[in-house]
């Protein structure tokens, strides 16, 4: 017989396999909601949480640091199968910008961005929320002295040679950042007792960032997808995964009959090797996942 309940979450690919631990506890979070009868966007949206708050993951509360060094935008999006779609950009301020993202799917829009984002957060009753954890100020430093040194950090040829002083966007001067990586999200992907499908995603973006940069994460079909054969969460940078639509994508052939792991396999296989991606899915028939990469992932099924 076929599992009833599914969830599958993961840390971000990159992350390392000692944090799985993180992801253990956000998927029993978010199954302990399905099995209290609760529908797929609950258990999703629990497991997503427990993430941004670990602190050890690239979202919520251990989000990355923007290049000034101090600013934090996030990403975050949901969507089920009920019809519920929400998404938050370069949100500021904030301690889970999912749940402000669920928010917005109970408006009549989709995505909410930027400062009109945050005061819509407020309005909601979500409280200041400023934190850096020191994971972020080493990647931080990682980073920057990457970028202005022939450092051995391995982010994409274009971004070290981008010149980021030139396009400095940030009210702090840029010779105000001392030489003081990293891209990765959070998602969780569930099927409730119903047999309804939802995601929920989360990031602190991509390093290094501009001030207001947008990576896949809320946008639709992009980072994140869910439809009635299933629902997809990808992880990666998002300015190549965007390139593919890829989790549309991905749902796209569960649609024409392709199994699930094989789906996410080929997701996988769009991009070149030193692209980090990763992909978590759930269909009718499992939760799965792939990446090219260490990604802490766990998946529950009963
Ligand atoms: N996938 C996270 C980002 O690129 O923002």
């Amino acid at each position: 017989m076929p599992p009833r309940l599914m969830i599958a979450v993961h840390g971000g690919v990159g992350n390392t396999p000692a944090n799985l631990d993180g992801c253990i506890k956000a998927a029993e979070l978010g199954m302990a909601k399905l099995h209290a009868g609760e529908d797929a966007l609950a258990g999703a949206l629990a497991a997503a949480v427990a993430l941004e708050d670990d602190g050890r993951f690239n979202a919520g509360s251990g989000s990355s640091l923007r290049m000034d060094g101090e600013t934090i935008e996030m990403d975050a999006s949901v969507m089920d199968t009920q019809g519920r779609l929400g998404a938050v950009a370069a949100l500021q301020r904030v301690k889970n910008p999912v749940l402000v993202a669920r928010e917005v799917a109970e408006t009549p829009h989709w995505l909410i961005v930027g400062e009109g984002a945050e005061r819509f957060a407020r309005v909601m009753g979500f409280p200041e929320f400023y934190t850096v954890t020191e994971r972020a100020k080493r990647i931080h430093e990682k980073v920057m002295e990457a970028l202005s040194s022939e450092g051995d950090y391995d982010f994409q040829d274009e971004w070290r040679n981008f010149d980021y002083k030139r396009h400095w966007n940030f009210k702090k001067r840029w010779q105000e950042v001392a030489t003081q990586h990293g891209s990765s999200t959070i998602g969780a992907v569930a099927m409730d007792a119903n047999g309804h499908f939802a995601v929920a995603n989360s990031t602190g973006g991509s390093s290094p960032m501009l001030y207001g940069r947008v990576g896949d994460t809320p946008i639709v079909g992009c980072g994140f997808y869910a439809g009635v054969q299933g629902a997809v969460a990808a992880t990666g940078i998002g300015e190549y995964i965007v390139q593919h639509m890829l989790c549309r994508t991905v749902y796209g052939w569960l649609e024409a009959g392709m199994p699930l792991q094989e789906a996410l396999d080929h997701g996988v296989a769009l991009f070149p090797k030193e692209i980090d991606i990763g992909l978590i899915g759930v269909s009718r028939e499992g939760a799965a996942a792939s990446d090219n990469r260490q990604m802490p992932t766990h998946v529950m099924m009963n």
